[in-house]
């Protein structure tokens, strides 16, 4: 089958100025087309490839590392499997762009996520992708965030009067264990509007035996996603051993808590046909009941909906909760900054708490989320396979093989001196332009994170509950380690609080 033709050539095309610096033109690594097998890379082993010298914590560093050494595009062969890896971000936005019909997800990642009960949007191709897209994304509108937006501001009131509680008797509050808690419980609730920490708070009764055991196989499930996308043989395909068979068992536990909810949100659904959506669930099924004109209504039974909901929550827990681990983490470094959210959180939301009105006026905020987003994107390193023979960058990448994407390699290579230090101030311009196209916290492309708008306000929300009442502590220590586990994760926290106005 004849390549189809490479984008970025036929040779430089405008594009966008990095930090004001010139990036190398997208069609600089094209013209001749090379066989992907001739490309360069690190050495491999015979047979496996590079699956035997894949550090699996360190991932990302080790790929980036291949890239300073081999260049933005280099070779990587994964068994049978060729694999172009794409470091340069027009090349990589490139790649992104030619979803859903030329560049699919990782085979290994969706059958694996599948086989875990997970299976919505991120999981799909073709047709049924552009059907949920269209759902989902009509799904997240502004009111479904405003109706859901008081539940969050509960959740969150409950973390912080534990963190609160916590240094009144002397303790540091453990976030590394409460901020992913706090994230499953948004994500819960903003997936399907189940408090799962209701009944919780200190001074009340213990939550329902349900809402744990459902918060329990999720937290379990969720750890079982790098275990197996990295398993050198899937055994539990084949037999099964007692661990897996737990794997299985919460699957089904977290389906049939599931099934009901779904039940009774349909029935809310029919009871109250005009009411306004508090939560995703609710406004898939108006999304679902109100196709726009010419769109065909998208069938979803229930038990597509339990997949699709299971995946939601699955998206939206680990990459907020590092995100916030990694803000804070960069913030306690960074001299006023924390002092600076403080004046902006005390002059724009009202005291009794911070509004969904309130939240939108946070610029200091939204420049630490980004800077943070800039230099420790949670998901940088993204893993799709060629549907057809196609030309990256000039190199011949045929039907079948791999392609990752190093969505954070550019913004720490090119630009200004200053690239790596951790400057929020660099996103409070005045003309409205992203002072760093590079940065692509939540992709590119038709597949682009359909979660963000939810996730930044999740991240406003506790920083504004935080910060009237809790200062954090400035630190020298160097930044903790990157760790990877789907998500790039902080490999430890090592923040200290102190309650506002109290003394050192
Ligand atoms: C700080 C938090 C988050 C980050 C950094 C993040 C990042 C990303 C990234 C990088 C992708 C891949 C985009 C691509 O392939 O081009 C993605 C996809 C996705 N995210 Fe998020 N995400 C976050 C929160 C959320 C939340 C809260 C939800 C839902 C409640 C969510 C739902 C999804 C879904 C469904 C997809 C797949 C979209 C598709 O394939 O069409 N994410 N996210």
């Amino acid at each position: 089958m004849k390549p189809t033709r490479d984008a970025t050539e036929p040779g430089p095309r405008p594009g966008p100025a990095d930090f004001g610096m010139p990036m190398p033109a997208a069609g600089a690594f094209s013209n001749p087309a090379r066989p992907l097998r001739e490309l360069a890379g690190p050495p491999g082993w015979p047979l496996l490839g590079h699956l035997p010298i894949l550090d699996r914590r360190r991932l990302q560093q080790q790929l980036e590392h291949w890239a300073g050494t081999h260049g933005p595009l280099y070779r990587l062969q994964l068994g049978r499997r060729p694999v172009l890896v794409v470091a340069d971000h027009q090349l990589a936005q490139d790649v992104m762009r030619r979803r859903p019909q030329r560049v699919l997800r990782s085979p290994t990642t969706r059958r694996v996520c599948q086989e875990l009960g997970v299976d919505g949007l991120f999981m799909s191709e073709g047709e049924r992708w552009q059907a949920l897209r269209r759902l989902t994304v009509r799904a997240f509108t502004p009111e479904m965030l405003r109706g859901f937006h008081p539940r969050m501001l509960t959740i969150g009131q409950r973390w912080r009067e534990r963190w609160v509680r916590a240094l009144q008797a002397g303790r540091q509050p453990d976030l590394a264990r409460d901020l992913p808690r706090f994230s499953l419980e948004v994500g819960v609730a903003l997936a399907m509007g189940v408090d799962l920490g209701a009944g919780t708070a200190p001074g009340q009764a213990q939550a329902g035996a349900g809402s744990l055991q459902l918060q329990a196989d999720i937290e379990f499930l969720i750890g079982q996603v790098w275990r197996r996308i990295n398993a050198t043989v899937p055994l539990w395909r084949w037999f099964k051993t007692a661990p897996e068979r737990a794997v299985d068992a919460a699957i089904t536990r977290v389906r049939q808590a599931l099934l009901p909810i779904i039940e009774q949100a349909r029935a809310h659904r029919a009871a109250q046909p005009e009411a306004a959506p508090r939560h995703l669930l609710d406004a898939l099924l108006i999304a679902q009941a109100r196709p726009e004109a010419g769109e065909r209504p998208v069938e979803l039974t229930d038990e597509q909906l339990v997949r699709l909901l299971t995946e939601l929550v699955f998206a939206g827990e680990d990459t907020s909760a590092h995100s916030l681990a990694w803000l804070m983490s960069l913030a306690s470094r960074h001299p006023g900054a924390w002092q600076q959210l403080q004046t902006e959180i005390a002059q724009a939301c009202p005291p009794e708490g911070p509004d969904y009105d309130s939240l939108r006026r946070l610029p200091y905020a939204e420049a630490l989320i980004q800077e943070s987003q800039r230099l420790k994107p949670v998901i940088s390193l993204l893993m799709f396979q060629s549907a057809e023979d196609q030309v990256v960058g000039g190199v011949l990448v045929p039907k079948g093989a791999g392609l990752m994407t190093l969505n954070r390699y550019s913004a720490l290579r090119q630009g200004p001196e200053d690239r790596h230090d951790f400057r929020p101030e660099r996103w409070l311009t005045l003309d409205g332009q992203a002072p760093c196209a590079s940065s692509m916290p939540f992709g590119a492309g038709a597949r682009t994170c359909p979660g963000r708008y939810a996730a930044l306000l999740q991240m406003k929300t506790l920083l504004a509950l935080m910060a009237p009442v809790l200062d954090l502590l400035p630190t020298q220590v160097p930044l903790p380690e990157e760790v990877m586990e789907v998500t790039l994760r902080p490999a430890t926290l090592d923040l200290r609080w102190r309650l506002r106005g109290a003394t050192a």
